[in-house]
């Protein structure tokens, strides 16, 4: 556990849940049943991460791993999917996404061996795409029509310290 000024990050648990699931459903058009976020919390329980603000969520990140061919070179690689993060919007331009993500990229590197992180983000979302350039994420293709309401996805992709 470990605190950003007033933010208090740590892994998420199961009784994170139905919490997680109320800020997914108020800050993003994807939502899954909540089966969904409690199989990626058993099968990923280390880089699912919360953030806190006076005892309260404020944000999260959960992930998945997966396998396939490398954006960055010609193999096949174990690679990290950020599936989902988001912070409740009084809470933006905080540091907090940055530190949620970061944390998750560094959680799949060690204890998953992933070699690459990757994600799908609206090429609307000004914001995530903003953060992710910050971050180092390389733009790798567009996804056409990717999402449900027709718009597409730009593929983002990051090389862990585990890739040399
Ligand atoms: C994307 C998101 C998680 C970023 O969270 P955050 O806590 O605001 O991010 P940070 O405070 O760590 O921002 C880090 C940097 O990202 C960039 N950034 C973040 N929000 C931005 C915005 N609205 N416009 C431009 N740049 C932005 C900036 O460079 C910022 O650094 P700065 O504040 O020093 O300028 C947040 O905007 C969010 O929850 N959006 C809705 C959900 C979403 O779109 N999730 C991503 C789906 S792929």
């Amino acid at each position: 556990m470990t605190q950003l000024r007033s933010f208090t990050f740590r892994r998420a648990d199961a009784a994170d849940i139905l919490q997680v699931m109320q800020i997914n459903l108020e800050t993003l058009p994807e939502n899954y049943p909540e089966f969904f976020f409690r199989d990626l919390l058993n099968k990923f329980p280390e880089s699912f991460f919360v953030a806190e603000s006076e005892g309260k969520l404020i944000g999260y990140i959960m992930c998945r791993m997966e396998g396939g061919i490398s954006n960055f070179s010609i193999s096949w690689v174990r690679k990290g999917h950020i599936v989902s993060v988001t912070v409740l919007p009084q809470y933006r331009r905080r540091g907090v996404g940055t530190e949620l993500i970061t944390r998750a990229i560094n959680a799949m590197a060690e204890c998953y061996d992933a070699k690459e992180v990757i994600l799908e983000v609206r090429v609307s979302n000004t914001p995530a795409i903003a953060i992710y350039g910050k971050l180092k994420f390389s733009q790798i293709r567009t996804i056409r029509s990717y999402y449900r309401d027709g718009e597409d996805a730009l593929l983002m992709a990051i090389q862990t310290a585990n890739s040399h």
